[in-house]
C-alpha cells in the first residue's frame, strides 16, 4: 500500500472541496514536532485564492476524510498540513516487505553497463552496471517487465586494428586473448609505428563492414573472449546480466541504411560537408549555429547516433517498451537530448517516454580519476577481491568465532554489498569519492550495517527460541518506538515507487537505513525477549524488519547473512 499516494488523494479531494486547485504535495515530514506526513500545497492555492494560507490548511483538514488513517491533524508552521499516522493504522498494514504488483503490464527496457569490448571493463562502467541493476532489480520487484538491454561497445574502426592483430598473432593463441589490456596496448602501437600493419588494419576494417565472414569470425572471437570477461565480473559482483542481455552495437548494423532512408523520406536530412546530418532548431547555440545530428560521415561510415536511433527503433517498435531508461553517464546528456528529440520529430519513439538517467564520476580515494592518462587503470577483478579482503579483517575482527569458511562466504558478501552500497546510496547525479573505510564502515548508511542489523534480529531469534508463529502474529503499537518503527517499515511501497519514478536507488538506501536506525532504538527501549503481552507484538516488528531489510537489499542487488 503506498501510504503516500492515499494521503496526498485524500488532501488532493479536500482541497478542490475548499475551492482551491493545484497539488497538496505529501512528503515525510520534515521534522518530528510537525508529526509523520506534511503537505505544503496550501500556501501557493491560498495565494491564489487571495486566501490566509492557515485558515486554507485550516479548512483542507477540516474537508479532508482521514478518521481511518490519521490520529492527529493540525496546521502547523506558515500553512503545512501535519499528519500522525494512527496506531490503529499501522497495527494493520502489511508490515513486512510485501509489494504491491504496480507495475504490472508495463515494459521497460533499460540500457545499462554497456562497456565497451575493445579493452577490458574498468571501473568507468561500473556505476552504470551496479545503479542500473538495482533499478532493474526495483522494477521487477513491482511487476514491471523488464527488459535487459547491455549495448555494448562491439563495432567501429577500433576493432579492425585488433582483429588485425589476432590475425598475425594467430586465431588459435587464445593466451594472447587471456589479458585484453596488453592485447590493447600492443595491437595499437603496432598501429602506430609499423605502416603496414596499419595498411592491413585498414583494409580489416573495409572488410569486416563488407561482411566478410573469415574476417566477423575472428572479430566474433574477439569479442567472446571480452565479453566472457565482463561475464565474470558480473558474475563476481552478482550482477544480474546474462549473455542474453547482450544487444551490441553491431546488432545494428543491418538496419541503420533503413535509418537513413526513413529519415530522408521524412525530409529531414541535410547534406552538410558531404555528411549526412539532421539540424533541429532547438540545438541552435548561442553563436546561431544549430549542433547538427551526424548520422552518416562522408567517408560513408555510420556514428554514435545512428546506431542509436535504430536502437530506439528496436526497443519500441520490437521490445515494444513504454519506458527506456538510459543509465549513462552525465557526459553524455547532450548526445541524448539530441537522439530523444530526434526520435521524437521522427515518430521512432511513438508514446514511449524515453529517459537519460545520468550519473557523475566515481573518484578514487582523494578525489582523483581513477582512470590515469598513463593507463594504469585499477582493474575492476583487483578492487573487487581487494573489497572482498578488507571485509574479511573486518569479520574476522567483528565475529572471531566465525569458521574459515563461514568467514570467506560472509567476506564475499559484506565486501561486494559494501562496493555496491557506496555507489546506491549516494545521489547518482554526482561525482562521489571512492572510500574504502566509509564503505566498510559499522557505522552509518553502509551495506555493513544494514547486514549487521539484519543478522542481529536472526541472532536474537536463535536466543529467544523464537518459534515462526511466534514472530508472525499480530502487532500492538505501545511505544512511541514502535510507532516509528511500524511506520517506516509500512512505506516499503511508496519508496519502492518512488525510485522506479526516478531511477534513483539512493531513496531505497536512505529508506533502509531509517528503517534500520528505528529498529536500533527500539530494540534500546523496548524489552522483546522479556515474557509477556508484548513479545508476540515485538517480535514480529523484528521479523518484518529483517523481511524488509532482506527483501529491499536484494532488490539493491545486495545479500544478507545469518551470521557476521
Ligand atoms: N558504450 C558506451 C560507452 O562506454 C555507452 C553506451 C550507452 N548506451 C547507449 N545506448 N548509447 O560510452
Amino acid at each position: 500500500m503506498n501510504l503516500r499516494a492515499l494521503l496526498n488523494e485524500r488532501l488532493t479531494a479536500a482541497l478542490r472541496a475548499a475551492g482551491a486547485d493545484g497539488e497538496p504535495i505529501v512528503g515525510p515530514a520534515a521534522r518530528p514536532e510537525f508529526g509523520d506526513y506534511q503537505a505544503n500545497g496550501a500556501m501557493a492555492a491560498a495565494k491564489r485564492l487571495k486566501m490566509q494560507p492557515r485558515e486554507l490548511a485550516q479548512k483542507i483538514i477540516d474537508l479532508a476524510e482521514l478518521s481511518d488513517i490519521v490520529e492527529r491533524a493540525e496546521v502547523t508552521g506558515p500553512g503545512f498540513v501535519s499528519l500522525t499516522i494512527s496506531d490503529r493504522w499501522i497495527e494493520n498494514a502489511a508490515l513486512a516487505g510485501a509489494i504491491d504488483a504496480t507495475g504490472q503490464g508495463q515494459r521497460v527496457v533499460i540500457d545499462y553497463s554497456h562497456p565497451n569490448l575493445a579493452k577490458e571493463m574498468h571501473v568507468g562502467h561500473l556505476r552504470s552496471t551496479i545503479i542500473g541493476d538495482a533499478v532493474a532489480r526495483t522494477l521487477e520487484g513491482l511487476d514491471y517487465t523488464v527488459l535487459r538491454q547491455n549495448h555494448v561497445g562491439d563495432w567501429g574502426t577500433g576493432f579492425g586494428i585488433l582483429v588485425a592483430h589476432l590475425k598475425d598473432v594467430g586465431a588459435e593463441a587464445s593466451e594472447e586473448l587471456r589479458d585484453l589490456e596488453r592485447f590493447y596496448r600492443e595491437a595499437s602501437r603496432r598501429f602506430k609505428d609499423e605502416p603496414d600493419f596499419a595498411d592491413r588494419a585498414r583494409a580489416v576494417v573495409v572488410a569486416l563492414q563488407s561482411g566478410d565472414e573469415a574476417t566477423l569470425d575472428l572479430w566474433r572471437r574477439y569479442i567472446e573472449a571480452s565479453m566472457s570477461h565482463c561475464q565474470e565480473i558480473y558474475d563476481l559482483l552478482g550482477v544480474s546480466l546474462r549473455p542474453e542481455h547482450v544487444h551490441g552495437e553491431s546488432a545494428y548494423n543491418e538496419d541503420l541504411d533503413n535509418v537513413v532512408a526513413d529519415l530522408d523520406q521524412q525530409g529531414l536530412l541535410e547534406e552538410s560537408e558531404g555528411a549526412l546530418c539532421v539540424f533541429l532548431d532547438e540545438f541552435r547555440g548561442k553563436d546561431g549555429n544549430i549542433t547538427p545530428i551526424i548520422v552518416k560521415k562522408s567517408d560513408g561510415a555510420y556514428l554514435y547516433h545512428s546506431t542509436d536511433l535504430a536502437a530506439v527503433r528496436y526497443r519500441v517498435g520490437t521490445l515494444r517498451a513504454d519506458r527506456v531508461l538510459y543509465i549513462v553517464d552525465a557526459r553524455q546528456s547532450f548526445h541524448f537530448k539530441q537522439l530523444f528529440a530526434l526520435s521524437e520529430r521522427a515518430g521512432f519513439s511513438g508514446d514511449a517516454s524515453l529517459e537519460h538517467h545520468p550519473f557523475g564520476v566515481m573518484l578514487a580515494p582523494g578525489g582523483k580519476p581513477f582512470a590515469t592518462r598513463q593507463g594504469n587503470i585499477m582493474r575492476l577483478t583487483e578492487l573487487l577481491s581487494e573489497a572482498v579482503d578488507r571485509a574479511r579483517e573486518v569479520v574476522a575482527s567483528k565475529n572471531p568465532g566465525l569458521s574459515a569458511t563461514e568467514r570467506d562466504r560472509v567476506a564475499q558478501i559484506v565486501g561486494i554489498g559494501a562496493v555496491k552500497y557506496a555507489d546506491l546510496s549516494k545521489n547518482r547525479t554526482n561525482d562521489y569519492v571512492f572510500d574504502w573505510d566509509s564503505m566498510l564502515s559499522l557505522e552509518g548508511n553502509t551495506a555493513p550495517y544494514l547486514q549487521y542489523a539484519y543478522a542481529r534480529i536472526q541472532s536474537l531469534f536463535l536466543r529467544g527460541a523464537v518459534t515462526r508463529e511466534e514472530r508472525n502474529g499480530d502487532v500492538r503499537i505501545e511505544t512511541p518506538y514502535e510507532h516509528d518503527l511500524g511506520l517506516a517499515l509500512a512505506r516499503f511501497q511508496e519508496t519502492l515507487e518512488h525510485v522506479a519514478e526516478s531511477a534513483m536507488p539512493h531513496f531505497l538506501c536512505g529508506y533502509l537505513y531509517d528503517v534500520a536506525s528505528k529498529f536500533m532504538r527500539f530494540y534500546e527501549h523496548c524489552p522483546i525477549l522479556e515474557n509477556g503481552p508484548m513479545r508476540g507484538s515485538r517480535l514480529t516488528l523484528c521479523e518484518a524488519t529483517a523481511a524488509t531489510l532482506h527483501q529491499g537489499l536484494g532488490l539493491l542487488g545486495i545479500e544478507t547473512v545469518d551470521r557476521m
